[in-house]
């Protein structure tokens, strides 16, 4: 089951927030993040808050989708109280899973309208929604076009089928490939495939081949995540039985090298440790207002919000969260006030790994330290350290997670 939450203090019932969080709010960029905690099944490695009929049947809850576009619209007009009538149009919707699109395409339409007429849409507003390749049709696509959704992201995962077998995924390999045309076609700008790599029993060479699927489908925007098996899954379990090796870190550089040279040679770059565009419009904005500390409300069961220093988190399960909105309360279930030392670390953990990396004067004496060897050891570039950055380079990035936790010392 997806992982717990942490404990904080309680959000007061009404869901407001302390004054100092809102000092500024607007002159900050703000965004919407909407999850939906739905799925037709679950794959073997993913430990998202989502359920599927089943899970949500055995737990003896009554978690409707027919109504939980109404739950979320009431979320959204509760936001509109707490953050006050402040001018705060908002730049970047994110609808997430989950699977959004295993709900009607006008819940969709309806989350987002909510969205537009509580706080508006910010001119050349991103809005994007994530989605199963089997989920969704060309009839689909077209009402969240026609509804406001200009971006879209696509979990493809692999185009070998015996990597999607492993994964537990159900679309047809090939079926992601059509999905991009069919967005585009619908008039979607921006277009993502997500893929994971280091699947166990998947060679370079299927690798290979699940980018090239990918790039010849004609995205602007490629994710591409190592396998990560988190506790509590079915893979862990079929990982801890044996059943299956453990990819070892020298396979997943190899793949990320490997990402790394099919996507740059099709015009595909680096701007996030795992995210490539073709240009900097096709960048995920949501995401870069995330890695930069910005505002957002994060609407939905198990969804995290931050404004201002202070971050709060809803109720995991469905039946809570709807609960909590049906008695006129806040979903929010716990907050924490960041105190300034824990949002220095914050920042220094997210910005480097962006292309644009973190100022060297964010560091402290024994991170600074630590980055002059990280330079010497050619894990970060010479010539933005010059200029007072640390970025990463093409070997940093295969040993980022290691140099951040140097950094942040
Ligand atoms: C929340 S999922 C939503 C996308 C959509 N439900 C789908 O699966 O097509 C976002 C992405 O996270 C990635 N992901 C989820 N669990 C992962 C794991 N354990 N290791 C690596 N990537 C993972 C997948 O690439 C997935 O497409
Ligand atoms: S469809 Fe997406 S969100 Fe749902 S279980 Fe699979 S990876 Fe997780």
């Amino acid at each position: 089951m997806p992982s717990a939450l942490p404990d904080g203090e309680p959000v007061p019932s009404d869901g407001s927030l302390p004054a100092h969080a809102l000092d500024g709010l607007g002159a900050r960029p703000f965004g919407f993040y909407v999850h939906v905690p739905y799925c037709a099944t679950r794959c073997g490695y993913c430990d998202f808050n989502t359920y599927t009929a089943t899970e949500l049947r055995s737990s003896g809850t009554v978690a409707s989708q027919e109504t939980y576009a109404d739950n979320l619209v009431a979320e959204i007009r509760l936001a509109r109280t707490v953050l006050g009538d402040a001018d705060l149009p908002v730049r970047t919707v994110f609808l997430g899973g989950g699977t959004p699109t295993l709900l009607p395409a006008r819940d969709l339409v309806r989350m987002l309208a909510a969205i537009r007429e509580e706080f508006g849409l910010a001119p050349g507003a991103e809005v994007t929604t994530e989605a199963n390749p089997e989920s969704v049709d060309p009839a689909y696509l077209a009402e969240l076009r026609e509804g406001g959704f200009n971006r879209i992201s696509f979990g493809m995962q692999s185009a070998r089928p015996q990597v999607l077998e492993l994964l537990d995924r159900h679309h047809t390999p090939g079926r992601p490939e059509a999905c991009v045309a069919e967005a585009r076609e619908a008039g979607f700008e921006h277009v993502n495939l997500d893929l994971i790599y280091g699947t166990p029993g998947e060679s370079d060479d299927d690798w290979r081949a699940s980018l090239d699927a990918a790039i010849g489908a004609g995205p602007d925007h490629v994710s591409a995540y190592s396998l990560i098996v988190e506790d509590g899954t079915k893979l862990a379990a079929r990982v801890k039985r044996g059943e299956l090796p453990m990819i070892d870190d020298d396979v997943h550089a190899d793949r990320y090298l490997i990402a790394d040279e099919a996507l740059g040679k099709a015009g595909f770059g680096w701007y996030e440790v795992s995210n490539w565009a073709t240009s900097e419009a096709a960048r995920c904005r949501h995401n870069e207002l995330y890695w930069t500390g910005a505002d957002w409300w994060g609407a939905g069961p198990g969804a995290h919000s931050h404004v201002g220093g202070v971050r709060w988190w809803n109720a995991k399960h469905p039946a809570a969260y709807a609960q909590a909105l049906a008695e006129g309360r806040t979903p929010g279930q716990g907050r924490e006030v960041l105190p300034a030392a824990d949002r220095r670390v914050e920042r220094i953990l997210l910005e480097l790994r962006l292309v644009e990396g973190c100022p060297l004067s964010l560091l402290a004496p024994a991170g600074l330290e630590a980055a002059h060897r990280a330079l010497d050891d050619g894990l970060l570039d010479p010539a933005a350290f010059e200029a007072g950055r640390a970025v990463l380079t093409l070997r940093g990035r295969l040993l980022a997670d290691g140099v951040v936790r140097d950094l942040v010392d």
